[in-house]
């Protein structure tokens, strides 16, 4: 019998691989295990690894926003995020937003009101505007404006616009929720 303190590799004489080791986070839902070098910005583990090219490169210093993702459900910048902190963290991009086939009412409310121009900051956006009705939900123009992603086709008052339709809907909804309980609470208690 081996000796089991002898690593397979000692008796053959072949240095056997090492265990790949990295850092697991979910994106999107999906298990992702980051093997590179853990100083690397999430936002380049997204574009180059995975291939979720929805989110953005503008500034790469965290100031115009085009990058913004979401880590545990809060708007982050992507090109500041290094990997090493979100071992265990659960990240979403634009990919991940909608519910199946069923679009978030802020990407709806984005169509409706035909915001992007070239489309390049508009990802970032949608999801700044997605953690702002969260944190928010029937925000003011000066709480928008707090959301510093910039756009250089200036569609700031659609963003604006938007994000109201958004806050209505997300409101509309939530009371059409309530009275379908009622309802169904009042039928099954006859
Ligand atoms: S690319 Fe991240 S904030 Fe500009
Ligand atoms: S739509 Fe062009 S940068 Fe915002």
């Amino acid at each position: 019998m081996r000796d089991p303190k002898i690593l397979p590799g000692a008796e053959t004489g072949v240095t056997p691989e090492p265990l790949k080791t990295g850092i697991e986070l979910l994106v999107n839902g999906e298990r992702f295990m980051h093997t590179g070098d853990p100083d690397m910005p999430l936002l380049w583990a997204l574009r180059d690894t995975l291939r979720l090219t929805g989110t953005k490169f503008g500034c790469g210093l965290g100031q115009c926003g085009a990058c913004t993702v979401h880590v545990n459900g809060k708007a982050q910048r992507a090109c500041l995020t290094p990997m090493k902190s979100l071992a265990g963290q659960h990240v979403t991009t634009i990919e991940g937003l909608a519910n199946g086939d069923q679009l978030h009412a802020v990407q709806l409310a984005w169509i409706e009101e035909d915001v992007p121009q070239c489309g390049y900051c508009q990802a970032g956006q949608i999801m700044a505007a997605v953690d702002l009705l969260k944190r928010k939900p029937d925000p003011s123009d000066a709480d928008i404006a707090q959301l510093n992603n910039i756009c250089r086709c200036g569609t700031y008052p659609r963003v604006r616009k938007a994000i109201k339709r958004a806050a209505a809907q997300i409101e509309a909804d939530k009371e059409a929720e309530k009275k379908a309980k009622a309802a169904e609470q009042n039928g099954g208690s006859k």
